[in-house]
């Protein structure tokens, strides 16, 4: 199986995992990424069964209409039952890395509101410690250069990712070089940089459920 049957199997695996909770009025939360499109695809051929979505990228926002499906702002929604969201890396406790799409912060914002956050990766995204992917930091443009530098006293080893600006307006730092043995601690420490908006560790509040996707079928992580 190709990575990409491997992303669409997982999509079609959350479809599966939320279909019997489906009500008439609920809004689902969508994240962004190639996984996280696969999984817009399949929901699209249930839209008449749930009232919208909330989305965590503007690039999601644009699939999710082109396919009719209502999107809201999260300000007008109380409550979201299910947050369903690919990662770039997870360990087995579920504590993940996200932002290789820049869109970490408001997947985050997305991830704090929802009930349950169903995890969709293939098996490529498991490791034992977090940071071989890069841990992407969402900095405000002017303190660029200041969070670089507490970035390298944590032990990291920080590179601009040139040309990219969030949908926020602000920049990302890709952290290399740093074996997250402590997750929380780590999520924690980075958040307490002043310049920082957050950064894409997912560990104070990791995914509920991870269907990861294997080349033995789709796997239910909990
Ligand atoms: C977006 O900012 C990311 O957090 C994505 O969720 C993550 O990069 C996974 O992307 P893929 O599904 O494309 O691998």
């Amino acid at each position: 199986m190709s990575q990409d049957e491997l992303k669409q199997a997982v999509a079609q695996a959350a479809l599966d995992y939320i279909l019997p909770h489906l009500e008439d009025d609920m809004i689902i939360g969508i994240g962004t990424g190639s996984t996280a499109n696969f999984f817009i695809d399949a929901l699209a051929k249930v839209k008449d069964r749930f009232e919208g979505t909330v989305a965590s990228s503007e690039a999601s926002v644009e699939r999710l209409k082109s396919h009719g499906i209502p999107v809201y702002d999260l300000n007008s929604i109380s409550e979201l039952r299910f947050y369903i969201d690919g990662a770039d890396e997870s360990n087995d406790n579920l504590h993940l890395i996200k932002g290789g799409g820049a869109a970490l912060t408001r997947e985050k914002i997305v991830a704090a509101v929802a009930e349950e956050f169903i995890c969709i990766a293939d098996e490529s995204k498991m490791v034992d410690v977090l940071g071989r992917f890069p841990l992407p930091v969402e900095v405000v443009p002017m303190a660029r250069s200041y969070v670089a530098r507490e970035l390298v006293r944590l032990g990291g080893d920080p590179a601009y990712r040139e040309g990219v600006v969030t949908d926020n307006g602000n920049v990302i730092l890709d952290v290399w070089n740093m074996s997250i043995t402590d997750p929380v601690a780590m999520e924690t420490a980075i958040n307490q940089i002043t310049g920082v908006v957050t950064n894409g560790l997912f560990a104070s509040r990791p995914a509920n459920v991870l269907l990861l996707g294997t080349k033995d079928g789709v796997k239910t992580i909990k």
